[in-house]
């Protein structure tokens, strides 16, 4: 059953959404040459508390941290450790809170440093999905607009998507219904109606599609060893459009509000 949010339940959502965006945007500023992975988790984990939120990931499925953090050629679910970003690197930060029962879900690749042209342009065109695919999250659309979208501007570009891993329905658990996979048929799946409230997740490889995961039962990777771009953000449907709920410096497609910075701060 995909559940249709009041509009009180979407301004809950969006105070954790906007929280968790607040938090990644602190974090990457964080993620320097030389920082370590662990760093950045204990950075988060610190804010977390002071912001009086709870992480959504520790403990899901016994996940052990608030973070995670993919470097280069993870795609996601890598645990923190001790690895050091060095220059040149990109790294996919993502973070889920709860707040007030209420989850927030969102991820961004950051560059360290300098980062070499065809990596600007990977990070560049996944990006561009997450953009196609939000465009496509309409009332009425269906949930295949948004991954033949996705799939489409990646494949274009010479690049593959991951199957394995999907977005989701977000509200008050982490994973609701329905998957919003990153490939897929227009005009298929379940039909996008007002008050829904989906987590988009393009996860785009430089190289093959194919997916493995480490020893650690986490970390996915690459399989070719090409590196792999990731970003994520929630929307609610409205009838004109995706409400974005995990941003705050940028115009919104909704009707209303355009949020500034200041706003945004907690
Ligand atoms: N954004 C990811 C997701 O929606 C992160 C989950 S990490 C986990 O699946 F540890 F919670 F699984
Ligand atoms: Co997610």
């Amino acid at each position: 059953m995909i559940i249709c949010r009041s509009k009180s339940e979407i301004e809950k959502l969006r105070r954790s959404g906007r929280l968790v965006r607040q938090l990644l945007e602190e974090t990457r500023r964080q993620a320097r040459p030389g920082v370590s992975t662990l760093d950045l988790e204990r950075f988060v984990e610190g804010r977390l508390e002071e912001a009086g939120a709870k992480p959504a990931f520790k403990g899901y499925r016994g996940y052990p941290c608030c973070l995670c953090a993919s470097v280069n050629e993870e795609i996601i679910h890598s645990i923190p450790s001790e690895r050091r970003l060095k220059e040149g690197d990109i790294v996919s930060l993502d973070l889920g809170v709860i707040l007030d029962g209420y989850y927030g879900d969102s991820a961004l690749t950051a560059a360290i440093g300098e980062i070499s042209e065809p990596l600007q342009r990977l990070m560049r065109v996944t990006q561009e999905c997450l953009d196609l695919g939000i465009r496509q999250a309409r009332a009425g659309n269906r949930v295949g607009d948004i991954s033949w979208a996705v799939q489409q501007h990646a494949e274009e570009n010479g690049y593959s998507v991951v199957r394995e891993f999907v977005g989701h329905g977000v509200g008050r658990a982490l994973h609701e219904e329905p998957q919003v996979p990153n490939y897929g048929q227009a005009g298929r799946g379940p039909v996008l109606k007002p008050g829904m409230v989906i987590a988009i997740e393009p996860m785009v490889n430089a190289g093959r599609a194919d997916v493995k995961v480490l020893k650690d039962k986490w970390t996915a990777v690459t399989a070719d060893g090409q590196y792999s771009a990731h970003f994520e953000h929630m929307v609610a449907i409205t009838p004109d459009g995706a409400d974005i709920l995990t941003e705050f410096d940028e115009v919104r497609t909704a009707p209303g509000a355009t949020l500034t910075m200041q706003e945004g701060r907690l």
